[in-house]
């Protein structure tokens, strides 16, 4: 199962996953990680620049989740631009090693296929970051995605169109289509890191941690995977049946392990 951390706020949460993406790059300064958009993230990624203080971080290669399909790659909520604000450009890292899906018209037959074997000739993901949608999805693999699922182009529903719709004029600005990571693409991550913070992702998080394995609950494929660890804050931990086993477990972890 899942090792579930529950942590007094998002900046905690953010410390803890950044302290292991520092180590990770200090072990191996060509690591490749697995970034995530979204409001979610965004301690993590706050948190980076004090840990990799002194650390070349020049040769860090990363890929992102997903994309929106058809959007302006300048336009500033494409999913590469959000990278490279909120990433590439604060930590100082070449953002010629670090992709997104490609959303452009033109070629978005083979895009997913093309972005499967980039994944693949950097020798895979060390530790892919993940947000979850109200609905479930994880990237952009919203209910029903299969979990053998590769990058490809997926249709939002409605209720991620209105959660999105927060970075657009209004909800009829927000792209309908996307590229996104498969489920298969992202279990094939060698640690899988699942944030959530707040009341409003408290079910999907119960979902995807303790409930059944189904496409229909896309974020409960970790449950397939052999490293996951899943950071919330209290309100987004308040449906877990076992929130009290998760905070025992932690406060007796072996030092040893670990994230
Ligand atoms: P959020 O989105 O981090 O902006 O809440 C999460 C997601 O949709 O995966």
């Amino acid at each position: 199962m899942a090792e579930v951390i529950i942590v007094p706020d998002a900046q905690a949460a953010g410390g803890l996953v950044a302290d292991e993406i520092a180590r990770l790059i200090r072990a191996n300064p060509e690591v490749v990680l697995g970034l995530a958009t979204g409001s979610t993230p965004l301690p993590v990624y706050e948190a980076l620049p004090e840990r990799l203080d002194g650390v070349d971080v020049s040769r860090v290669r990363g890929f992102a989740l997903d994309e929106y399909v058809g959007i302006d790659p300048a336009h500033p909520e494409s999913y590469r631009s959000v990278i490279h604000r909120e990433v590439v450009e604060p930590l100082g890292l070449d953002p010629a090693l670090i992709r997104t899906p490609d959303g452009s018209l033109e070629g978005i037959e083979h895009a997913g296929a093309d972005y499967e074997s980039a994944i693949a000739a950097a020798g895979g993901v060390a530790l892919q970051i993940l947000g979850i949608g109200t609905d479930g999805h994880i990237g952009f693999n919203e209910p029903g995605s299969s979990f053998a699922s590769v990058t490809r182009v997926k249709t939002l529903t409605q209720q991620t169109l209105e959660d999105n719709a927060r970075f657009f004029d209004s909800v009829e600005d927000v792209p309908m289509h996307c590229i996104t990571q498969g489920l298969g693409t992202i279990l094939r991550a060698r640690h899988l890191v699942l944030l959530a913070f707040g009341e409003g992702k408290a079910e999907a998080v119960a979902g995807a941690v303790e409930g059944p394995v189904t496409a229909s609950l896309p974020g409960s494929a970790i449950q397939l995977h052999p490293h996951v660890t899943v950071v919330v804050d209290e309100a987004a931990a308040s449906r877990l049946q076992f929130a009290d086993y998760y905070h025992y477990t932690y406060d007796n972890k072996p030092a040893w392990q670990g994230l």
